[in-house]
């Protein structure tokens, strides 16, 4: 399909700045042996929680899901989740590492588009992640669901991003390394590229997005036209 007329970009945040998984060194150190799938389950269950909880109109915000998914995923692993651990595991959420090549391709993106991010992410999470990284001069908005209480993929997460920037949605491009992500942006009206980092498979959900790239720096050379 191809992407055009772009004049803002919105990003995701955990799993296509960040990766969620970078917190596996730190559930390997606090459980040895299971630091993979504690942080596999964390991120399913907190997936599922925003999801349920949004289908099931019982809102609670996204640092609590994850505190939640948590206690789930280590009480399904048979660890004991103390106070201290749980603070700290929670703690590593605000300073989750950047995919390698993310802070350059912002830099260089931010030269000629207004760049936001949209995440499902409370904004007790998003801020200090964003700032902890110094990537605030980049965006012109860091935009959390939790201002309406919709979480992504429901239209109205993406409508309130709409409402923040000065632009029609075709002119908006978002985004996204999740699948359902991609499906709800896409849906909404704005254009997409998936960041397909893991040749992963695509959802069949009558979605496409506009465009599949395997990292940011493939966005950056898409919009230059090389
Ligand atoms: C987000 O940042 C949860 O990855 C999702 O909105």
């Amino acid at each position: 399909m191809g992407i055009s007329g772009v004049k803002a970009i919105i990003f995701d945040v955990y799993g296509t700045l960040f990766d969620v998984h970078s917190v596996i060194e730190k559930c390997e150190e606090l459980y040895p042996g299971h630091g993979q799938q504690i942080s596999e389950l964390w991120r399913t269950k907190q997936l599922d929680y925003a999801f349920i909880r949004h289908i099931i109109g019982r809102y609670r915000p996204f640092d609590e899901i994850t505190r939640n998914a948590l206690q789930y995923a280590c009480e399904q692993l048979g660890v004991s989740l103390t106070k201290e651990n749980e603070q700290e595991l929670l703690q590593a959420y605000l300073k989750l590492a950047p995919y390698e090549e993310v802070p350059q391709a912002l830099k260089q993106l931010a030269g000629s588009y207004q760049l936001a991010v949209l995440s499902n992410g409370s904004p007790s999470m998003l801020h200090p992640l964003v700032e902890y990284h110094q990537f605030n001069p980049y965006f012109s908005q860091v935009i959390t669901v939790d201002d309406v209480k919709q979480y992504k993929p429901s239209p109205a997460a993406y409508n309130y991003a709409l409402e923040q920037l000065d632009c029609r949605r075709e002119e908006i491009l978002f985004l996204s390394s999740n699948t359902w992500d991609i499906t709800g942006a896409a849906s909404f009206g704005f254009q997409t590229a998936w960041v397909n980092r893991k040749h992963a498979v695509f959802d069949y959900m009558g979605q496409k997005p506009n465009q599949i790239i395997s990292n940011l720096d493939e966005l950056v050379r898409l919009l230059e036209g090389k």
